[in-house]
């Protein structure tokens, strides 16, 4: 019996060995695949082992043990299209985080094969891949990243501990059986009695054992409740387009171009048609001279040297402008603009920072629930707006002399939620 036993651990064990082993060898160009990296996916990704999160998981050597090379060169080309395919292991990993990872049909196999093969040899040099935040915000990310990486270091040191001393607790219970001639018929509740009178030693092990498994519990529990906080999400969108310039330098209002913000749930993201209005007639910037225009003249198909639209369709398709959302709340909670905006009497930047000195927006605030609620409790109402009598009755209720928030039902869990 206890042979039997022992063999299959042995068996399990070696397997353990041999699939890490035998995970696959990409055949590419780490030069190339280190500039296309660099260029394409650090906005998102670290090149690191899974836990390095940015706003997608750190790449390394792992993916080859989880994921067919065949099958990441798919998903690196065309992750949107191949999810929607129903793909069951792309459902999958697009469960990862609530934004979608973009497509990238301009790169070919071999482009995809080098940044493999560059990720999968990159040494893991922590102070290299924080240090080279560039996307993010200088300063408020750099602490995150930080102490994530002091975490996954005790984090592996935890799991080795708690590993062996399960190793070494299977062991000398093993070793124990085999002494006393352990009669496994004599049932599992008597096993379980001679394991607590054997020696201190085991009971010690025992007790760590119990204690990393507690707090490695406790530090998922805690990687799991920072889900879905994007704070300092700054992504590189498909054209330069700077609010700097637009809203702070020529002073465009922001109705210009979110004007349902005033009008209803969404603030929501202009058409190119909208952009045309001006770049009709500008078609250079002073920064990136001509490049960045001419990729609205592509969307809606212009001509900028005969002014006018191509209709021509084999020539030219229109098509929208790919903009990366930034600022995302889950399904399960309700927010409206206009209620903010309009009668709230809100300013945009009390919520999105000075979007008008931004090159690149960046989500300033958390967006969580605690964030929506602390300011629920502090803020006056605007008793300016169109409904202020329907709050006369309020202000002789609460007896209080400024109406907050909160006095109008804005804690209240069904104005948030579905
Ligand atoms: C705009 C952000 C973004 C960019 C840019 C991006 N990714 Fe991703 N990526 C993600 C997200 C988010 C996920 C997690 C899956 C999900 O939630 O959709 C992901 C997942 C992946 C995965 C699967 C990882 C796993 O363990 O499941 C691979 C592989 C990957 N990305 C490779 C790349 C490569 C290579 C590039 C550059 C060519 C790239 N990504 C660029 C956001 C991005
Ligand atoms: C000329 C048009 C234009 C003006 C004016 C403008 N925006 Fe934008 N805004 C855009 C475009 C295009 C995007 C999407 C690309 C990006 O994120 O930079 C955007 C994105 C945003 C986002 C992020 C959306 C997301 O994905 O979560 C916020 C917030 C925002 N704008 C707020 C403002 C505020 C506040 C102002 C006024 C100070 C303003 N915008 C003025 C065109 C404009
Ligand atoms: C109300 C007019 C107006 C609208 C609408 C407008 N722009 Fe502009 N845009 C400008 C002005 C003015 C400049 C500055 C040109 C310069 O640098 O001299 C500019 C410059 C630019 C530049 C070049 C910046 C540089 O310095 O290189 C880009 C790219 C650009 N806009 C993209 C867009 C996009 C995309 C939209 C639509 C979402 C848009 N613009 C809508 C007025 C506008
Ligand atoms: C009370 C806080 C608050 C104020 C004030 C506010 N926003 Fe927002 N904004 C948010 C939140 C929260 C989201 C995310 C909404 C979602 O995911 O449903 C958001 C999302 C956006 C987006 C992304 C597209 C969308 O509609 O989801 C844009 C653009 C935007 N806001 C622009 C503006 C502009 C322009 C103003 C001022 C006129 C403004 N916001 C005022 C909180 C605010
Ligand atoms: C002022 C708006 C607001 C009110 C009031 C509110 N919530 Fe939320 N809640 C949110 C937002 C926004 C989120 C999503 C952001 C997040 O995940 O933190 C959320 C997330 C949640 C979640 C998901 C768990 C999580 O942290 O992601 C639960 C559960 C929840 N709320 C329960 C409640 C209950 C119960 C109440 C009433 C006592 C309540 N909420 C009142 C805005 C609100
Ligand atoms: C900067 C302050 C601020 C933040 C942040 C904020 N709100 Fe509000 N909210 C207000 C104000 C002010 C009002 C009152 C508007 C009015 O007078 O009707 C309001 C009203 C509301 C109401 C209507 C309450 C009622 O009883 O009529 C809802 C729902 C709401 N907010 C949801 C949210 C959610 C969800 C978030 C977070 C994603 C959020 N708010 C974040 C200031 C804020």
């Amino acid at each position: 019996m206890i042979r039997a036993k022992n063999l299959i651990y042995l068996l399990f064990l070696s397997f353990m060995i041999s699939s890490s082993l035998f995970a696959q060898i990409i055949d590419g160009n780490p030069e190339n695949g280190k500039i296309l990296f660099g260029a394409n996916c650090t906005a998102c990704h670290y090149s690191g082992p899974e836990e390095m999160r940015k706003i997608g998981p750190g790449l390394h050597s792992h993916l080859l043990e989880k994921y067919t090379e065949d099958w990441l060169i798919k998903w690196i080309r065309n992750a949107p299209a191949l999810t929607a395919s129903g793909d069951p292991i792309a459902l999958e990993a697009s469960q990862y985080d609530p934004s979608q990872m973009q497509s990238f049909t301009y790169l070919s196999d071999t482009d995809i094969k080098d940044i493999l093969s560059y990720v999968e040899q990159d040494p893991i040099d922590f102070e290299k891949s924080t240090g080279s935040s560039d996307n993010v915000v200088a300063g408020a990310d750099q602490s995150y990243t930080d102490s994530s990486n002091k975490e996954l270091d005790l984090n592996t040191i935890v799991t080795i501990i708690v590993i062996l001393c399960g190793a070494l607790v299977f062991l000398i219970f093993v070793n124990n059986a085999l002494r006393k001639g352990l009669n496994i018929e004599e049932g599992f509740l008597k096993g379980i009695k001679r394991l607590l009178f054997m020696g201190t030693t085991i009971k010690i092990l025992i007790v760590v054992f119990h204690i990393g498994i507690l707090y490695l519990l406790v530090m998922g529990w805690q990687s799991l409740s920072k889900i879905g906080i994007r704070q300092n999400y700054q992504p590189d969108q498909p054209i330069e387009f700077s609010h700097k310039i637009h809203a702070g330098m020529n002073n465009i209002d922001c109705n210009y171009c979110h004007q349902s913000a005033r009008h209803g749930k969404h603030a929501g993201i202009p058409s190119v048609n909208v952009c045309m209005n001006c770049h009709e007639t500008i078609y250079e910037g002073t920064n990136s001279g001509t490049a960045e225009i001419q990729k609205i003249y592509d969307a809606v198909c212009w001509d900028p040297d005969l002014r006018q639209y191509i209709t021509d369709t084999d020539e030219c398709q229109p098509k929208a402008i790919e903009w990366i959302q930034i600022h995302s709340l889950p399904d399960l909670s309700y927010f409206n603009h206009s209620q903010h905006v309009v009668a709230g009497g809100l300013e945009c930047q009390e919520c999105h920072g000075e979007i008008e000195e931004m090159d690149v927006v960046y989500q300033k605030e958390k967006l969580t629930m605690g964030w929506c609620i602390e300011c629920h409790r502090n803020t006056e109402i605007n008793l300016d707006n169109a409904y202020y009598h329907l709050y006369d009755d309020l202000l002789e209720k609460h007896d209080v002399e400024n109406l907050k928030v909160e006095h109008i039902g804005g804690l209240e869990c069904a104005k948030c939620h579905y």
